[in-house]
Parts: structure tokens; sequence; C-alpha cells
């Protein structure tokens, strides 16, 4: 069985579109399952769509540690024993040290709303509009230690609107977020997306699959 631990810091919309694909898909077949949601905020809504959808969950809060390094081992602690193959950040807004990212090396997934590598960091949709770019989207790439710089798996593409201001053009983004991400978890859980080299390795017909412009959905 292939083991996906799912980080979340707040909302969970992102984890909820996973775990809502893994049903519907039936990703068990393929012997690849949620193992549980971790969360750093005990009061995280995703953690309440985690008890929903009978999905185990765990709080690690990093509020209780003095360091990161004492929070990131005490998550280690809790994520080692359930024999990950795939860690998805899906919106966990800590960042994370390079004990952590090398202890998964290969294995740690994030979703970054902006197409990486332009606008790393916060703010990316107020960025995006006050830059003046007519496309804008979200991008899943393999965690490294530098901060939204690992490999690219997968991209998805929306148009910038006149009338747009952040919030809708974060919701715009945020449907494609929804289609993306499952795509590249699941083909990261199967081992058809792999970093080699710190370059992502996948076939023609898998890349195709992990660009999503807005007109398909
Ligand atoms: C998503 O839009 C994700 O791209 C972003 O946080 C949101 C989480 O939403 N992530 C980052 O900004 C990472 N730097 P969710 O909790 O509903 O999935």
């Amino acid at each position: 069985m292939k083991n996906i631990v799912i980080l979340i810091s707040g909302r969970g919309s992102n984890f909820v579109s996973i775990a809502q694909a893994a049903q519907r898909e039936n990703w068990l077949a393929d012997g690849v399952r949620i193992a549980a949601v971790l969360s750093n905020r005990p009061g995280a809504a995703g953690l309440e769509r985690a008890r929903e959808m009978g999905i185990d969950s765990i709080v690690v809060d990093h509020k209780l540690y003095a360091t990161r390094e004492e929070f990131e081992e005490a998550m280690i602690a809790a994520i080692d024993p359930l024999k990950p193959d795939v860690i998805v950040l899906a919106g966990f807004m800590r960042v994370l040290t390079a004990r952590f990212v090398d202890h998964y090396a290969g294995r740690i997934l994030n979703i970054h709303p902006a197409l990486l590598p332009l606008f790393k960091g916060l703010d990316t949709h107020e960025r995006a509009i006050a830059a003046g770019v007519r496309v804008h989207g979200c991008t899943v790439h393999y965690v490294s230690t530098e901060l939204d710089g690992g490999a690219i798996i997968g991209q998805a593409v929306v148009p910038v609107l006149p009338g747009d201001d952040p919030d809708r053009l974060a919701h715009r983004g945020l449907k494609l977020e929804h289609v993306l991400y499952p795509r590249c978890v699941r083909a990261a859980a199967l081992g058809k997306v792999r970093l080699e080299g710190g370059r992502v390795k996948m076939d023609d017909e898998t890349a195709a699959s992990l660009v999503v412009m807005s007109n398909e959905i």
C-alpha cells in the first residue's frame, strides 16, 4: 500500500479535493490510501472535514514547541510510523527546514498559488494583478530547501481578467488547484512522477495530464 499524508494549516479545501478524488476514483484499488491528515493548528477547519470523511487526523501544534526544530521532530515522530510515500502540503503555512525536507527527500509535494518561478512567497494574486500579467495559476512542485523553488510537477493556468481583484482571481485559481493537485498526488503515489537527480521524470501522457487550462473545467 502507498501511503499519503496530507499536511494542512487551515481551510483544507485542497485536502478535501484530494480525498474526494481518492474516493471517486477508488485509489484504494490501485493500492493508494490517505493514511492521515496532520494540522499544525488545532482549530483548522480541514480537521473537521477529515472527521466527516472518516480520515485519521493528527494535530502537532507548533505553538507548543520552543523551536522550529523541535516542532519538526514532533511531526516526524507522528508521520514516520505511517510509512509515508508521499507527503502533501495543502495550505500548510509553516516553512520547513532542511532536516524535515531531507528526511522525506523526493517525497514532499506542495501547491503554490502562482505559475512558478514567478511570484514565489505570499500575496501572489495581488502581485500578479499589479504586474499586469494576462495569465496566472498554480504550480505543484517537489519541496526543496529553497522556498517555492523545487522541481515542477504540474501547472494550471487561468486568465487574469480586467475586473479582477485578488479575491476573484484567487477563487478562479483555487478551482483549478482542486483539479490539478489530486492528479499530481495520484501520479506521484503511483510512481508515474519521480524526482531523479533534482529533475522530474514522467512520460509524455502523464506530463500532458498535469497541465490544466481553465477552459477545461
Ligand atoms: C491554496 O490556495 C494554496 O495554493 C495556498 O494556500 C491555499 C490553501 O487553501 N498555499 C500557499 O500559499 C503556500 N505558500 P486550502 O487550505 O483551502 O487548501
